[in-house]
């Protein structure tokens, strides 16, 4: 009896060990940084405005991705804010999908040899048949940029920081009695730097965020901040938003057509930033994050202050 109690304590040890070992770090909203902050090594990931598109920026340790750029209307907000920032050449650049609203910003920008990079990587053939996939691979070998597909599981390094990506491709089989869209194929990055973490799950569906928390758990998932699958254009699958437990979920989408992810996100008592209301900075030093948003005037921190209170 006393061997079996001392035996189940020790699993309890273990299993406390094992989840303080797993993604968590505080989130800051609205918060200033500590003095010595600048100090530190950090991971910065900026979530730009952006009304349905995705459009973010991730620098760490002197290294910088693009994820996404964003519709055509973004292209101009997108190099001005890497022209600004000195990050007009980039170390890659990854597109989750070569869907209009999160490739059309940087194929004209690279076109247009505003930005560069050193390589373009895609979860996609190089020869996916998609229209915007051929054009975007044209203006690649214009430029002589390298393609590179990545497949599911494989990590990338940004900095200090690694990203894991899972990505079904599942070729002519049907799930559900139906062929996944380019959406549900898109690549989910797990960005994680010392014990945070943030999910990025580009446009997948119900179907495909439920068959990742079944395969990965929380050992494979957990974020403090997570990204609505598809602009939060519908709820998040309820299974993965268990999985991830975040703190904190980042709406790309517009307001009245992402209610249902906000009344979602009240409900559960987690915090949501949209980036409809400004360009918004996820800064972490591997334990903290702190998120502040750039409202681009007075008038829209007041409508974000007021859609908040609706609570
Ligand atoms: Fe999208």
């Amino acid at each position: 009896m006393i061997a079996k109690r001392i035996l189940q304590g020790i699993c309890l040890l273990l299993a406390a060990a094992l989840l303080a070992g797993s993604a968590c770090a505080e989130v800051y909203i609205n918060r200033e940084t500590p003095e010595d902050w600048e100090e530190r090594e950090l991971l910065r990931i900026y979530a730009l405005y952006a009304l349905d598109c995705d459009s973010f920026v991730l620098e760490c340790g002197g290294k910088t991705m693009l994820l996404d750029g964003g519709n055509s209307p973004k292209e101009k907000d997108l190099t001005d804010f890497l022209k600004e920032h000195g990050w007009t050449h980039l170390d890659m650049i990854f597109n989750s999908h070569p869907h209009d609203d999160h490739i059309e910003a940087e194929y004209y920008a690279i076109r247009r040899g505003t930005i560069t990079t050193d390589v373009f990587i895609s979860p996609f053939r190089e020869d996916y048949s998609y229209s915007f996939q051929k054009r975007a691979v044209k203006a690649l070998k214009d430029k002589e940029i390298p393609y590179r597909q990545i497949l599911n599981g494989e990590e990338l390094t940004l900095g200090g920081a690694t990203m894991l990506l899972y990505r079904y491709d599942p070729g002519t089989k049907k799930i559900d009695g139906r062929s996944l869209t380019i959406n549900d194929m898109s690549g989910v990055l797990w960005v994680r730097f010392g014990e945070a973490a943030i999910l990025l799950t580009a446009d997948i569906g119900g179907t495909i965020q439920k068959m990742l928390a079944d395969q990965y758990g929380p050992e494979g998932l957990k974020a403090d901040i997570l990204k609505a699958p598809h602009h939060g254009k519908n709820a998040v699958n309820t299974d993965l938003l268990k999985t991830v437990d975040p703190k904190l979920v980042i709406v790309t989408g517009k307001v009245a057509r992402t209610d249902d992810v906000i009344r979602q996100m009240n409900r559960a008592g987690i915090a949501w930033k949209r980036t409809s209301y400004g360009n918004i900075l996820m800064e972490t030093d591997g334990k903290d994050w702190y998120v502040n948003q750039e409202y681009p005037s007075e008038q829209v921190r007041k409508q974000e202050q007021q859609e908040q209170k609706k609570k």
